[in-house]
């Protein structure tokens, strides 16, 4: 069975343990890198932070009643656009819908806030990812994302419009 939940800046260990796994797992996918959430930077105060962006919105997949999955939906430069980040699935838990049902959740909560589009960057070469979102209606907004840790190569911004969620 496949649920989400919602989480407050007091579930920030739950938050914590999927997004040091993600970090972890997938370095390619990320702007953050683990290094930068570890050992100095693994503080309770910065967790809290970064699940108290005001207007945002932290979900968590749990199939079976574990926790596998998470993304969020946070509000975007120019609003109303809504951008759509940190989103990971455990390996053991992909294939099945979870990422599916991630973006879907997220495109609802920003439809009902009133965004009229949902943005995300993805790493160019991630095609697995970039795949999923163009199953979802997204397309290249052919808009510079940010510079690549090689200084040349950008991340690929895409976007949909809201209009039909
Ligand atoms: C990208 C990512 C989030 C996808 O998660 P996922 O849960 O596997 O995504 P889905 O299950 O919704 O879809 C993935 C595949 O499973 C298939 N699928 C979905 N539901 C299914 C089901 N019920 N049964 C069988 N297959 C299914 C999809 O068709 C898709 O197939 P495809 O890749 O051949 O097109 C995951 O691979 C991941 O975390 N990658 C590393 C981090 C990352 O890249 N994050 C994105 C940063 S921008």
């Amino acid at each position: 069975m496949l649920e989400l939940r919602t989480l407050e800046a007091d579930d920030w260990p739950l938050w914590r343990e999927l997004r040091l796994a993600a970090l972890a797992e997938a370095p390619y996918a990320f702007g953050s890198t683990l290094a930068q959430w570890q050992g100095s930077g693994d503080r309770e105060e910065r967790w809290r932070a970064r699940l108290s962006i005001p207007g945002a919105h932290d979900l968590i997949a749990l199939l079976d009643g574990l926790p596998v999955g998470l993304a969020s939906g946070v509000p975007g430069e120019g609003a109303p656009n809504v951008e759509l980040i940190s989103m990971w699935v455990n390996p053991m838990a992909r294939g099945k819908g979870v990422g599916d049902y991630l973006i879907q959740a997220v495109a609802r909560w920003a439809a009902e806030r009133g965004a009229t589009g949902l943005r995300l960057s993805v790493m160019p070469d991630n095609l697995k990812a970039t795949a999923l979102y163009e199953r979802h209606g997204f397309t290249d907004t052919g808009k510079p994302g940010d510079l690549l840790p090689d200084g040349v190569g950008r991340e690929r911004v895409m976007a949909k419009s809201l209009a039909a969620v």
